[in-house]
């Protein structure tokens, strides 16, 4: 399976491999990132993002082909991110495969993105359904319970902010650069997380959803209640976000696994973790307690494929084609698309 993703700021094309038995393999998986061509506006701007897809997809998809050892020809069927996303970059990536598609005469995948996060731990880890998925990139932050290919039911969403847009807010507020996460917890790192106390939206209620944009209203305040910052500063209050980011994540994860035991009872109990924010130690770390106290199995795939890559689209397109679920040429894209 070739897969193509082209919903955000990665120009990714994959070759993935799935066997009789529903193993993966990941032959080939190149990534572009547009890191460079955003760092000047402090985020992703979707014009630009849509014409880098254009001048770059091309070559990234002879890469991923060329690195496989095969020809084009040899793939069994093209799966592309259909939605959501950046509507530019989506309708690059879907129209290049539709493309490809018609010429080779091969069937065509239209991929939820959001399915392709889902799926990826049965790529990494063969995770077997049911699981529980926590999805935190810059995007989304949903818990999904996972019943089988095509079968997600949503447990939790954020009501404002993402985690992962949390988490670039603060850093563009702390003057951190972009993308903000991995500054964030870099900074975090020589912080006092006890210094300012941040509060942890909705919390006290008994809901599996997130609301971030609070904290980052406490966080900005905080920041200009202090003039001018030291580098000190920066990191006590990179530290205090970030452990209450985690105490929130942490919180409702036990909640989540509550709720899936009593659903499931007697089954083991799974959960998977995806997206960009899934590479944060300190949340990580969190998780991994939870996951134990509640003796649940945790799964965080390698961080390059917690991020959007092309290999996640391609897995998520086999997975449907070997339900022989294809899509027709005229899939219209969908800027849109819950799971
Ligand atoms: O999944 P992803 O690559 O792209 C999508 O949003 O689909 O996630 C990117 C997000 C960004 O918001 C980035 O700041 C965040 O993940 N992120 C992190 C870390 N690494 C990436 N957030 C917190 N800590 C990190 N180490
Ligand atoms: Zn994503």
């Amino acid at each position: 399976m070739l897969g193509i993703e082209t919903s955000c700021d990665e120009t990714a094309a994959a070759i993935v491999v799935r066997d009789a038995q529903g193993a993966g393999r990941i032959v080939s998986n190149v990534v572009r990132s547009q890191l460079d061509e955003h760092a000047a506006f402090g985020g992703v701007v979707p014009e630009l993002a849509a014409r880098a897809h254009v001048a770059w997809l091309d070559h990234i998809i002879a890469q991923a082909v060329s690195e496989a050892g095969i020809e084009l020809r040899d793939v069994d069927a093209i799966a592309a991110t259909a939605g959501p996303g950046l509507i530019g970059g989506v309708l690059v990536g879907l129209t290049t495969a539709k493309a490809l598609a018609a010429a080779l005469g091969k069937p065509l995948v239209a991929v939820n993105h959001l399915e392709g996060h889902a799926l990826t731990a049965r790529l990494t880890n063969a995770v077997p359904f049911p699981y529980l998925m926590l999805l935190v990139s810059g995007g989304h932050s949903q818990f999904v319970l996972v019943r089988g290919v095509g079968q997600y039911e949503r447990w939790g969403t954020t009501i404002d902010d993402a985690l992962g847009e949390a988490f670039d807010k603060v850093a563009k507020l702390l003057d951190l650069g972009h993308p903000g996460g991995p500054q964030v917890e870099i900074a975090a790192r020589s912080g006092d997380p006890s210094r300012f106390k941040f509060p942890r939206p909705l919390l006290r209620e008994e809901r599996l959803d997130f609301s971030f944009s609070g904290l980052k209203t406490a966080v900005r305040l905080a920041a200009e209640s202090i003039a001018p910052l030291t580098d000190q500063d920066v990191y006590d209050i990179a530290a205090g976000f970030q452990l209450a980011v985690t105490d929130i994540v942490a919180t409702r994860t036990r909640q989540a696994l509550v709720r899936f035991k009593a659903e499931f009872a007697g089954e083991p109990i799974r959960m998977v973790v995806a997206g960009g924010v899934a590479a944060n130690r300190a949340i990580g770390a969190a998780l991994r307690a939870v996951t134990e106290e509640a003796g649940a199995e945790l799964v965080i795939p390698p961080p390059a494929l917690c991020t959007d890559n092309g290999a996640m689209v391609a897995w998520a397109g086999a997975e449907r084609l070997a339900l022989g679920d294809t899509d027709r040429l005229d899939f219209v894209a969908r800027p849109r698309w819950p799971l």
